[in-house]
């Protein structure tokens, strides 16, 4: 499947566990698919040594638009896309794997700006969000009355801050946070991305109608669940519309990102290489 006859230049921000899988399916696959890898930036360097080739390591990240990336995937940390974010987007589309940053209004109004300024067009991962496009065309449609996203984990698999960090697991199921995506996403910038992905699927609740929670299970030790549930306006009989997913997906103990979740990205970035550069910002 090539996307079409001119290879896309793609740069990677971040080499965990994403990026070194999106990295390794861009080195094997990306030449018959028309990618060209054409840079990978870790904070410490050192991590690619012997397995990225030193002509794509890029030791300056203010320095990538010497790389002419068409498309900068980030799988770094939410701070990456709030310092840096409105800057990539001078020299290439930015596909976002850390959406919790625009729980910050400054960070999503610098995105949407400079979007718009260089007609480059923002890129959000859906990453562990099961039903995405429905979501947006019950919201697009006015019908979307509520939306709750519940993630639950080993509590080995959170990274949490601030007051959530000092919050005790009692019990073998203890509710963290429930609340608005928007006062969730800076207390846990790393298990909040499929929570912040529903507040851009759902732009008339947004992060701060869709309420987002944090549950800590000790019998979750090798999994991530994540919960959509959703009510739409009452039909005839007065009952409403409502959905309810739940995905299980494998994660090895302590891991922030699920197995199936590394494949959603893949899938994620072939998408949005197919999808025009449009202004704004797109879910993926
Ligand atoms: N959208 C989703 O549903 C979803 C799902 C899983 C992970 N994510 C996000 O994707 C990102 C990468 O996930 P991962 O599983 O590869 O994580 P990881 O911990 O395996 O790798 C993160 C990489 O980014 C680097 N990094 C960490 N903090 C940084 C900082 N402040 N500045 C610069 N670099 C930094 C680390 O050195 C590491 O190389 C994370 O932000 C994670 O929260 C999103």
């Amino acid at each position: 499947m090539a996307l079409d006859g001119v290879p896309r230049r793609v740069g990677v921000v971040g080499y965990g566990r994403l990026g070194q899988s999106l990295v390794s399916h861009l080195l094997t696959q990306g030449p018959e698919l028309g990618l060209e890898l054409v840079f990978v930036w870790n904070r410490d360097p050192g991590r690619m040594a012997g397995s990225v080739p030193p002509a794509l390591q890029l030791q300056n990240l203010a320095a990538l638009g010497e790389r002419h990336p068409d498309l900068v995937v980030e799988v770094a940390h939410p701070k990456i896309i709030q310092e840096s974010g409105a800057k990539i987007l001078r020299y290439s589309n930015l596909l976002v794997g850390s959406p919790s940053a625009l729980a910050d209004q400054a960070t999503e109004q610098q995105l949407r700006e400079a979007s718009h300024r260089w007609h480059h067009a923002v890129f959000v991962a859906r990453g562990a969000l099961w039903g995405t496009e429905d979501i947006t065309r019950l919201d697009a449609a006015g019908g979307l009355q509520s939306l709750r996203v519940t993630m639950a984990t080993h509590p080995d698999g959170f990274r949490l801050e601030g007051r959530l960090a000092a919050v005790p697991s009692t019990g073998p199921r203890t509710v963290l946070y429930e609340g608005p995506v928007r006062g969730l996403c800076p207390l846990a910038p790393r298990n909040s991305n499929t929570m912040a992905a529903a507040a851009l699927a759902a732009p008339s609740l947004g992060f701060d109608h869709v309420v987002g929670v944090l549950v800590a299970d000790l019998s979750l030790t090798d999994m991530h669940v994540v919960e959509v549930e959703l009510s739409g306006p009452p039909g005839p009989s007065g009952r409403s519309f409502a959905v309810h997913t739940h995905r299980e997906n494998p994660a090895e103990p302590g891991a922030v990102t699920g197995s199936a979740t590394v494949t959603a990205f893949w899938r994620s970035l072939l998408g949005c290489c197919q999808l025009p550069s449009r202004p704004g910002i797109h879910l993926c």
